[in-house]
């Protein structure tokens, strides 16, 4: 039916009005790029508008679509985007944050939540899931994704996109999703954002592309691509991405979509000029142009030349039109309008309860000697740090409908949850950061800062004097949320001076500190980890930050997350990643450093592995035990541990599989993620966790990029992290 429809509407349409569906603008609203789309209505009423992005509301939409069904000569419908990316109005913690949940049902949920309200508030098209594999914490947009692990990344990818399209696409509370940025963008050299990408294709099939896959075999609508080259050829214009592998290895159907102008950005690259690099983005199997209107002010020219074809052409308007029929635009172009619906499914009570459980669900507890966590509720508390009383900052990046005034602080959380018996002292101590950026002056992000302008040190005075009235000192530090996301790469990851000053100042005082830490990052945190009592990784949590964080501060929530990427101990040793190769020259425990693979100045390991992440109680983890030690053909096998409870809190832990091919034709990584679990055991409780491997576990692709499984010998690993594993091995013959 949808072959038919769009045939006999495309039959109609004149050149230029299927190069108008090619055509995605904004007006505003979400302006990441040097350019902003002009004269908007007057292109809408040409036919020279696709799509629309950065508006919201179902009386914006409702305005917009009426010029293209009323005004336009073939009354076609407009789709509308927004980066909807953790969240839409309720906003969910960032997603590296939630990735460290390792919970699908969890991620799911959220997506169908954001799904919901931005359904809801006119919206038919969202830019996520950012599935885009990251080992550089340099790299701002680090906290977009869902960190290093490709099992993982994978897994999530396909849970986010089921959550955002429900099972069908048109329904009321539904939109489609939009896998970005395909591809390798999270690889650009120096975590600099936009900048190259060079890898090897082994390395691209096995670790970076799986995701994008997953998100295409989940049934994902539309694809972006992204701003970096590839083999030197930028995404956006690039074959072998959009084409050979994207439709016709992977047989991906829908929209491919250009990031923000960047057709017109590979004239920087140094490709050609518009005409040129946007005929080859159309030749390469680009769909739909974002901004930068190479599309719209070429094509026609390019066709005329002979350097692109009507086909082409076709192919990509019919793929457009094939986007809007499954949205459901040409049965009802206004089907996401309803302002009743509006009022009553955004930011409702139980999308706050939903985002307060995911954000407690995100948090990682990196430190806790002593078990100074959880607080007792009584006695004196001392919360200090720039960020404990800091509305603008619990979001994080990318929340262009989130409301700061709605979200609640960690000092308004802890009245909330602590109870009466509790007496919390409240001081600065510190601005997020007194110097300034060498790109942006620190008063840039004043908005978001809200800077103080005591002198540090009479700040520090008034938190040391707050610190020395109480039994604890909870200090809430870290990164300003718009020190991370697209174009906040930075090349130092630690706490700004101003924060490190504070810091050692309270833990001088003798009090135990438990440092509250948002960042949207791995950070190098060697002082920290050396000197506070306790470190609960918050990430950026959302609307109910507050909240969440004194659950789990006071232990009606006892933390479960697990790291998805690696914390180094200085940002020399990146890119630091738990799956890496043996090397030639490994250094082994005991070795002298001389000769092998290794640093002068730091040892290899990371601060805080892969998977890390602690609980208020125990858990103990019995040695694997295989069901066989010698399989062959296609055969699996299964390996069985039994964890136990062995503290005093429940608690949920996240069980870890890797695997290691022993001796293989292609360098094998040291291990890899291949199952995880995420069980509940209540205090004293142990449960036997039983994992599947299959053969389809013990693939990797060969020179020839090929999956195969090679006889021999594999070690199996499980255990709390990737470091703390139990071993034992089998063969396939
Ligand atoms: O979706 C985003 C993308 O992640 C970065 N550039 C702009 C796009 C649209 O806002």
């Amino acid at each position: 039916k949808m072959n038919a429809f769009v045939k006999d509407l495309m039959s109609k349409m004149t050149v230029d009005e299927k190069i108008g569906q090619l055509n995605l603008v904004t007006p505003g609203g979400a302006v990441t790029g040097a350019v902003v789309s002009t004269d908007v209505d007057n292109k809408i009423r040409n036919g020279q508008v696709g799509g629309l992005f950065g508006i919201n509301g179902p009386d914006q939409i409702r305005k917009a679509q009426d010029i293209a069904v009323k005004n336009s000569r073939l009354k076609i419908p407009i789709m509308f985007g927004l980066d909807v990316i953790h969240g839409h109005r309720t906003i969910f913690p960032i997603p590296l944050g939630l990735s460290c949940s390792w919970d699908m049902p969890l991620i799911e949920q959220g997506a169908r939540i954001a799904a919901t309200e931005a359904a809801a508030d006119g919206l038919n098209w969202v830019y996520s899931p950012m599935v885009d594999i990251a080992r550089d914490p340099r790299w701002g947009r680090i906290a977009e994704g869902s960190g290093e692990d490709t099992y993982l990344g994978s897994k999530i990818a396909a849970a986010m996109v089921r959550g955002y399209q429900g099972k069908d696409m048109a329904a009321k509370d539904a939109v489609m999703a939009c896998v970005k940025h395909y591809a390798l963008y999270g690889a650009a050299e120096a975590g600099r954002d936009y900048n190259t990408v060079d890898m090897s294709r082994i390395r691209m099939y096995q670790y970076y592309l799986p995701p994008y896959k997953a998100a295409i075999d989940a049934g994902v609508g539309s694809v972006m691509s992204s701003f970096n080259e590839v083999d030197g050829i930028p995404a956006t214009g690039n074959k072998f991405l959009l084409t050979d592998v994207l439709r016709d290895q992977w047989g991906f159907k829908g929209l491919v979509v250009s990031d923000y102008t960047s057709v017109s950005e590979m004239i920087n690259h140094g490709i050609g000029d518009l005409q040129q690099v946007s005929a080859q983005s159309l030749k390469a199997g680009l769909d739909m142009d974002m901004v930068s209107e190479g599309f719209l002010t070429t094509l026609k020219k390019s066709l005329q030349e002979g350097k692109v074809t009507q086909t082409e052409i076709d192919d990509a308007c019919r793929r457009v039109l094939e986007a809007k029929y499954k949205m459901g635009l040409f049965d009802d172009p206004y089907n996401h309008c309803d302002e009743a619906r509006a009022k009553t499914s955004i930011l409702t009570d139980a999308n706050r309860l939903a985002v307060r459980n995911a954000a407690e669900h995100s948090f990682v507890l990196l430190k806790n000697s002593n078990n100074v966590l959880p607080l007792k509720k009584s006695g004196t508390i001392a919360l200090v740090g720039p960020l404990a009383d800091n509305q603008r900052n619990m979001l994080g990046t990318w929340n262009i409908r989130g409301e700061y005034n709605e979200d609640i602080t960690v000092l308004q959380g802890i009245k909330n949850v602590a109870g009466n018996d509790v007496n919390v002292l409240y001081a600065k101590g510190a601005n997020i950061s007194d110097d300034s950026m060498i790109v942006k002056n620190i008063n840039d992000f004043a908005k978001e800062i809200d800077v103080d302008t005591r002198t540090p040190q009479q700040m520090i005075d008034e938190a040391v004097a707050t610190a020395n009235k109480a039994d604890i000192v909870v200090a809430c530090l870290g990164e300003a949320a718009d020190f991370t996301g697209e174009a906040a790469s930075m090349s130092d990851i630690s706490l700004q001076q101003s924060q490190e000053n504070l810091l050692a100042a309270l833990v001088a005082t003798g009090k135990p500190v438990v440092v509250v830490l948002f960042n949207g990052r791995p950070m190098t945190l060697n002082k920290e980890d050396k000197d506070a009592a306790a470190i609960l990784d918050v990430w950026f949590p959302g609307t109910e930050a507050g909240n969440a964080i004194a659950d789990v501060l006071f232990g009606n929530y006892n933390p479960s997350g697990k790291l998805t990427t690696t914390f180094p101990q200085n940002v020399g040793q990146i890119p630091l990643y738990y799956n890496h190769k043996n090397t030639g020259r490994p250094l082994n425990p005991g070795d002298g450093h001389k000769f092998k693979s290794d640093y002068l100045d730091v040892t290899n390991e990371p601060l805080y592995p892969f998977g890390y992440g602690l609980s208020y109680t125990n858990f103990n983890y019995s040695d694997p035990v295989l069901s066989k030690t010698t399989i062959s053909g296609m055969e699996g096998l299964t390996v069985t541990v039994k964890v136990t409870n062995t503290g005093n809190y429940d608690g949920e832990e996240i069980v870890q599989l890797y695997l290691h091919d022993k001796v293989a034709s292609i360098t094998p990584p040291v291990k890899e993620l291949k199952g995880f679990q995420k069980i509940f055991l209540k205090k004293g409780e142990s449960k036997q966790v039983v994992f599947n491997i299959n053969h389809s576990d013990l693939m990797f692709y060969n020179p020839d990029l090929k999956l195969i499984a090679e006889p021999g010998e594999f070690e199996v690993m499980t255990g709390p992290n990737s470091r703390d594993v139990k071993k034992v091995s089998f063969w396939l013959k």
